[in-house]
């Protein structure tokens, strides 16, 4: 129990690394205060450049995926639902802590890329089909934040479909979904008024 409890505090502490406010923050650039006002990859890509984007995706990502890899294979001796429950709770931890990170009073990241990661280490099936709906809605619209939105509804449909009896990871995925969701309050409003940022363009809305 004790292992348990500390895999969990360490995944906590891995998510609140800020990566995209320490890499603004090197560059001169407090995220916080331009564009979407998001510590980010999308935020990062569009203040940084593509290069930075990349790489805070690539870091959050792994921040995600670590964690929920360290909780499915805690133990060989452990049940399928109890390694499903200490992935979905290392993951969920590292959301956390990337979304309500206590070095920056709580004011952290929409957690995507880290949820991302979280998924392809726990559902890697419904992964494909989460990324293969982001895709698709960014192509076809070129926002983001309207993507990640599509993302995290799918999420819950397509564990259920792909995991059937997995109760854990079904649950995991509804949390998971109405946390990103809830993430992107701004987003919502900016997307019904019209006015949210279309990828590669500068939106006179932005901070
Ligand atoms: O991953 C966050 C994305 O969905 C929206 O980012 O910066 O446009 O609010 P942003």
């Amino acid at each position: 129990m004790g292992w348990a409890t500390a895999l969990l505090f360490a995944s906590f502490l891995l998510g609140s690394i800020p990566f995209g406010y320490c890499i603004g923050r090197l560059r001169g650039i407090d995220l916080r205060t331009q564009g979407s006002g998001n510590i980010g990859a999308t935020n990062a890509w569009r203040i940084l450049g593509a290069r930075w984007g990349c790489g805070i995706f690539v870091l959050d990502f792994l921040k995600g995926a670590l964690p929920a890899i360290g909780g499915l294979h805690f133990s060989p001796a452990l049940s399928v639902p109890m390694t499903d429950l200490l992935g979905s709770l290392a993951g969920l931890a590292a959301i956390l802590g990337h979304n309500f990170t206590p070095w920056l009073r709580g004011r952290g990241g929409k957690g995507i890329a880290t949820s991302a990661g979280v998924l392809l280490a726990l559902t890697p099936w419904a992964f494909l089909v989460v990324l293969g709906t982001w895709a698709s809605l960014f192509l076809l619209c070129r926002i983001v934040s309207l993507a990640s939105l599509g993302a995290a509804l799918i999420f819950p449909i397509a564990t259920g479909l792909l995991y059937p009896g997995r109760s854990v990871l079904l649950a995991f995925s509804i949390f998971a979904s109405l946390l990103a969701i809830l993430r992107h309050r701004s987003n919502i409003r900016r997307l019904i008024q019209g006015q949210e940022s279309r990828f590669g363009r500068k939106n006179q809305n932005d901070l």
